[in-house]
């Protein structure tokens, strides 16, 4: 029998793919994607091979990580509990779905993934794998083994000859990069109390430090998805990479927050997301002006359920399906332009435009002589009529308080 692993290269998985060849005595074939993590990912074809791996596996995956996950997931302003905006729990179902595709093509039943048995990850690679193979197997090392710790794993290595790069400066934080976002959790972080260390941070630089000077950057918009930022047209992981650069630099994306595992237990994570931050901000800016009332307000309704299902893991489920249908359709409407001035952390939508499929009407909302267009006296029955229950209640005896 055959096993797919995400490989990474790192210490963790390169035990992992030696331990699925002892301990299940299978064949490991090893998968290793760039998603924009910022690391070289050609190395994992050496260190596959030096663990006697033949099948591997390394795809550039950004461009479809952007286009039909990220740029998706922006459509809905997804946030999940109100502050996290989703970056590693976007690309696990990616991740799953490529796992599934490579056990189709090299002929293996089973998949494996790094992750550990308390988070959300092991959820999202295995109820994607199941979703998408439904008779697929799957090994959760960390699940099984007792190598629960650092020098435990690097005994292993020892044991078995597994040469690792023993990286000075390694972070003492659990992280997790890719184009929207890198994670830091565990380390001192696991006192929800303890300020992180500005040099934890990698991709911002701290408010505090950016420029005196402002930024101001024009993005366009078609049918809910940015297209060209100050009218250069962009392909969705260039559009991203560029926010992330551009946000970066003015400490724009930073967020330090205990969230709700879908596991159960609470944890604390530090998460930069740049281009993301920015991203949100100026879509919720172009649907103002784009989006019917209710349509929006239906939106909104809806989102927090559809950020939960991204985070749980269920990608790949027909009620994700189904909202993203909806969510698309409401986007029909939303282009145009707008413009953001990026300074010290802060992202401040200071205009919006749209030629084609603007509902703001400066007539009708205006402060001066409307012309007679708007009658200011229908307002009067608007009020009445929906006072009215508020009238009977009262009358009755409610005291309506
Ligand atoms: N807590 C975040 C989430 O569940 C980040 C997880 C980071 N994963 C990792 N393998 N370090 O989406
Ligand atoms: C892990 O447990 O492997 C990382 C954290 C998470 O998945 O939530």
């Amino acid at each position: 029998n055959k096993v797919v692993l995400a490989y990474s290269g790192g210490l963790d998985t390169s035990v992992i793919a030696k331990w699925l060849q002892t301990e299940y005595d299978c064949e490991v074939v090893t998968f290793t994607a760039d998603i924009g993590q910022g690391e070289e990912v050609a190395p994992a074809r050496t260190k596959a091979e030096a663990l006697g791996i033949k099948e591997i596996y390394i795809d550039d995956l950004q461009a479809e990580f952007a286009r039909d996950f990220i740029y998706p997931m922006f459509r809905a302003n997804a946030i999940y509990e109100g502050e996290y905006l989703l970056g590693t729990s976007i690309a696990r179902p990616l991740i799953a779905r490529r796992l599934v595709e490579i056990a189709n093509e090299t002929g293996a039943d089973a998949i494996s993934h790094g992750a550990t048995g308390k988070g959300n990850d092991q959820i999202r690679f295995e109820l994607g794998a199941y979703a998408l193979k439904p008779g697929v197997q799957v090994i959760a090392p960390w699940r099984e083994w007792d190598l629960n710790s650092r020098e435990k794993l690097l005994a292993y290595c020892d044991e078995h000859n597994i040469l690792v790069e023993k990286k000075k400066g390694k972070s003492p934080y659990s992280m997790d990069a890719n184009l929207l976002h890198i994670s830091y959790e565990g380390g001192i972080l696991e006192d929800p109390w303890a300020e992180p260390e500005e040099e934890m941070w990698r991709w911002t630089v701290s408010p505090e430090n950016a420029p005196d000077t402002a930024e101001s950057i024009t993005l366009t918009y078609k049918e809910g998805d940015i297209v060209a930022i100050d009218g250069k047209a962009l392909e969705p992981h260039k559009v991203v990479a560029e926010l992330n650069r551009i946000g970066g630099q003015h400490g724009v994306g930073r967020l330090d927050i205990v969230e709700n595992r879908y596991i159960g237990m609470k944890s604390r994570g530090c998460y930069e997301t740049p281009g993301g931050t920015i991203m949100m901000r100026a879509h919720r800016a172009i649907e103002s002006i784009t989006l019917d009332k209710e349509v929006a307000h239906l939106k909104d309704s809806i989102m927090p359920k559809y950020a939960e299902m991204i985070y749980n893991g269920y990608w790949w489920s027909p009620e994700r399906v189904a909202l993203q249908k909806l969510i698309d359709e409401t986007q029909k409407h939303v282009n145009g332009e707008v413009r953001v001035k990026l300074y010290k952390g802060n992202v401040t939508v200071t205009g919006r435009r749209s030629e084609t499929d603007s509902l703001f009407d400066d007539r009708i909302a205006t402060f001066e002589d409307d012309g007679g267009i708007y009658n200011q006296y229908d307002a009067e029955g608007f009020i009445k009529l929906n006072a009215l229950r508020l009238r009977i209640a009262a009358d009755k005896g409610r005291s309506n308080q």
